[in-house]
């Protein structure tokens, strides 16, 4: 395996690394990325803290992070700090989970402005009336929340998923009525896999949502070649088109043991950048679509907030209680 990140490099390793990607990055760029780097590591000795960020992070970012992975295995990574201090390169229902597992320890998310089109789309209180309104019908409904859900929501839901486990959380309910929130798309994906009846939310990531069929059928007919890995936040005519329906890591995962040589990433950009800088003797087609929630934390972001430890994640003791029992459970679930 490659080793892509980590370690000390000069301005002009980094450049070399990086300039992979696009020409945004220059040597000049790359010139003050050493810097902050080298003085994020500092300071991360120095208040004992961690860094987890998402697949969808910026490249430079990755340099910093002692984590990186999709929401499932950041919300494990994050029950094992044992520092004092984590700064998450997510969003902010991600940091979030970090400080829900987490109460005795600061979590800080660089900017407050990265939020989520999804966690936007529901309110614990929204969520409380439809789920009292569909029990009268459904007395056994459970009610499964996407971890794309700020924390009172995870409270008030039976139990939580992430993209790798949606189907396996369901599955493993004792109720044939499952009210899946928020993601609709997800929802009517998990709704083609299984056999209990689906009631879901009208929410949508912004950024899976605008990938349409004709953006696949166009690569797919120019390389007919290539292998087509989608997210399943994406639309139901796009997973259709599917190799692979998969959630982030297990893109990387795919990606690096698959025999095929090449590769459309139907997902947020981030993580083909990834894939370009960690196996380059593939190919990787881009789908081209950013989250810019995500690309909100920057390395100048992340430093500011190891300097001036901002902005600390607080919750409501009985909110994190909550969304502490939704989350085990769904580790518990698919464990
Ligand atoms: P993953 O859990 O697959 O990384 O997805 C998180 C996310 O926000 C996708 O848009
Ligand atoms: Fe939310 Fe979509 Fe961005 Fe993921 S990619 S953080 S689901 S808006």
């Amino acid at each position: 395996m490659h080793t892509v990140y980590g370690g000390e490099k000069t301005p002009q390793e980094l450049y070399d690394h990086l300039s992979k990607l696009d020409s945004d990055y220059t040597l000049e760029a790359c010139e003050t990325y050493a810097d902050w780097i080298r003085e994020i590591k500092t300071l991360k000795q120095e208040r004992n803290a961690v860094v987890l960020a998402h697949n969808y992070q910026r490249p430079e970012i990755f340099e910093v992070a002692d984590f990186i992975g999709d929401s499932l295995e950041l919300a494990r990574a994050a029950k094992k700090v044992s520092a004092d201090m984590i700064v998450f390169c997510g969003v902010h229902f991600m940091a979030e989970t970090a400080k829900v597992v987490n109460p005795e320890r600061t979590v800080l998310l660089p900017d407050l402005r990265a939020g989520c089109s999804l966690s936007e789309s529901i309110t614990a209180e929204a969520l409380a009336d439809r789920k009292a309104e569909l029990r009268k019908a459904y007395p056994d409904l459970q009610v499964v929340c996407y971890v794309n859900t700020t924390a009172d929501v995870k409270a008030e839901s039976d139990v939580c998923c992430t993209s790798a486990n949606a189907l396996q959380v369901v599955e493993a309910l004792d109720s044939q009525h499952i009210l899946f929130v928020p993601d609709e798309n997800l929802a009517r994906y998990v709704q083609s896999q299984t056999a209990k009846t689906i009631l879901s939310w009208e929410g949508n990531c912004y950024v899976h949502h605008q990938i349409t069929p004709e953006h696949i059928l166009s690569v797919r007919r120019n390389l007919p070649q290539v292998k087509i890995l989608v997210h399943p936040e994406c639309r139901e005519d796009v997973i259709q088109l599917a190799d692979a329906v998969l959630s982030t890591s297990a893109m990387m995962r795919y990606a690096k043991e698959s025999p095929a040589q090449e590769f459309l990433i139907v997902t947020e950009c981030g993580l083909s950048d990834r894939l370009l800088l960690e196996v380059p003797e593939k190919k990787f087609y881009k789908s081209c679509k950013l989250c810019a929630f995500m690309k909100m934390i920057t390395l100048d972001g992340v430093l500011e907030s190891l300097r001036h430890r901002r902005y600390e994640i607080s919750l409501p003791e009985d909110v994190r209680v909550g969304a502490e029992r939704s989350l085990e459970r769904m580790l518990q679930l698919s464990a």
